[in-house]
């Protein structure tokens, strides 16, 4: 498939995610031969990181340190199409000059491609100055989360957006939704006949969503003390794999209809309790650069969620993530009731048997905790494994990395995996009331698996622990 030519905008271009995905991103895809016939890419942001020279040499470097066996070619081919010009959410018409030139080179029918890499509250004004110099036409607009800061900013982000674009033209990446294992929910879920059919309140005694990191901050202090954990992976990335997990048939994979389907969850979710939200900060994070000395940001978040619809009524749904956990993992456990037999009524067990896990991992991975009869001369049951390994069955696919899968569904203009405004309202309003009296923030130890309050919140405790 050839893609027209490109003219692209990376606001953000010296920053962390453009260094670590978004040139990376580029890189694999060029060399995967997937990127448009020809393209431009110009950097743009308040601060010049220098002459042109200069900024490709710092994306040069980004890609040295992130991507295996660098090839030369590949790397020229992106590089000499890159530039820097400077801009704000003020003026723009430098930039806009630039992306003219540009196109002028390109020739006919080109697209426009702007990348909105930035902080909340520098959002709208970005957008309201692309409508002014008429960068919106032609253009496609992927913005980076949160969007907005609560269910108020969010709204007049939108409007500002409705000011200029179609929301056609507007792609709200969730990078959670580009890794294969959460797509892959859709495929165990609707090409199979196994689970389906389990797959609802009378089989379903929970659900829990664990986003547990290692990391840090990452030198990312200060955006973190602007947004905090729950709106930088609750009501975002741990809400749409909710929405993966609990919506009905799309029947179809396509922008409408499954979107449809993940707004009609969204709908349903209860709006959360915060006496069921629990707000944890790790010792030390107040010693992180440009963390305030008496910060009550939240690295910490874990939630008890509802979804009132047929399906669901009275499952639980169990949310966490943090920074500074005792591991770095993703999954997603389905914690089905127990055997409605009589037969091994007396063995012991602290929970309900069978645990399906579904291991949010590049190549993924699912596995199911069973009981089975213990080989022996007795009727005895042990604790076994059955394991599945995408991975296994497929060993020539090449996996996209989640930002370059979605990057090229941009260029694509397939928007099926990026998230539409009502539901992004919806979630903001589901956590409103957290937002509008938000739990008080309990502190752990790093490495630890956070606040004491979080981990008897699911019945059987978390999938992962200890
Ligand atoms: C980002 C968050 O969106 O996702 C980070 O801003 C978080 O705080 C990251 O660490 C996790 O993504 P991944 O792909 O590493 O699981």
């Amino acid at each position: 498939e050839q893609l027209p030519p490109h003219v692209m905008v990376l606001f953000g271009a010296t920053g962390d995610l453009a260094a670590r995905k978004l040139f990376p991103g580029f890189y694999h895809l060029a060399a995967a031969g997937r990127m448009p016939e020809d393209f431009r890419i110009i950097g743009s942001g308040r601060h010049s990181p220098g002459t042109d020279e200069e900024f490709r040499d710092q994306v040069r470097e980004g890609l040295q340190d992130t991507v295996e066996d660098l090839d030369e070619d590949v790397a020229r081919v992106l590089l000499e199409r890159i530039s820097f010009q400077t801009s704000d959410a003020d003026d723009g018409s430098d930039l806009a000059a630039a992306v003219r030139a540009c196109e002028e080179e390109l020739g006919d029918d080109v697209r426009r491609l702007v990348y909105l890499s930035v902080p909340p509250s520098a959002m709208q004004g970005m957008v309201a100055m692309l409508g002014r110099e008429q960068l919106t036409e032609r253009a496609r607009l992927v913005l980076e989360k949160p969007f907005g800061l609560d269910l108020e900013s969010a709204r007049e982000l939108d409007a500002a957006l409705k000011d200029v674009v179609d929301e056609d033209q507007v792609f709200r990446i969730d990078h959670f939704l580009g890794k294969e294992a959460v797509q892959n929910i859709l495929a165990l879920r609707f090409a199979n006949g196994l689970f389906e059919p389990a797959w609802n309140r009378h089989s379903i005694a929970s659900v829990q969503i664990d986003v547990p990191e290692d990391l840090g901050m990452e030198g990312r202090g200060s955006f973190y003390e602007s947004t905090g954990c729950l709106r930088d992976m609750i009501s975002t990335h741990l809400c749409q794999l909710l929405g993966f997990v609990a919506l009905e048939d799309p029947e179809h994979f396509t922008a409408d209809a499954v979107r449809d389907a993940k707004h009609a969850v969204f709908e349903a979710m209860r709006p959360l309790d915060p006496a069921r939200v629990v707000y944890g900060q790790y010792d030390g994070y107040r010693d992180e650069d440009d963390v305030a000395d008496d910060s009550e940001v939240e690295t910490f978040v874990a939630i008890e969620a509802f979804v009132d619809n047929d399906r669901w009524r009275d499952v639980p749904f169990y949310l966490r993530t943090g920074k500074r956990l005792a591991k770095g993992d993703r999954v997603i456990t389905l914690r089905f009731r127990g055997s409605a037999c009589t037969m091994f009524d007396d063995e012991p067990t602290d929970r309900p048997p069978n645990d399906l896990v579904l291991e949010l991992t590049d190549d993924p991975r699912i596995h199911v905790e069973m009981r089975a009869k213990k080989p022996g001369p007795d009727m005895d049951l042990v604790e076994a494994t059955m394991h599945l390994d995408v991975g296994d069955a497929a060993p020539d696919a090449t996996p996209l990395e989640a930002y370059e899968r979605l990057l090229l569904d941009v260029l694509r203009g397939e928007q099926t995996l990026f998230t539409r405004a009502d539901e992004v309202d919806r979630l903001w309003q589901v956590c409103e009331p957290v937002l509008q009296s938000p739990p008080e923030v309990q502190s752990y130890e790093p490495g630890s698996w956070g606040p004491e309050a979080a981990l008897a919140m699911p019945p059987g405790g978390w999938q992962l622990r200890g």
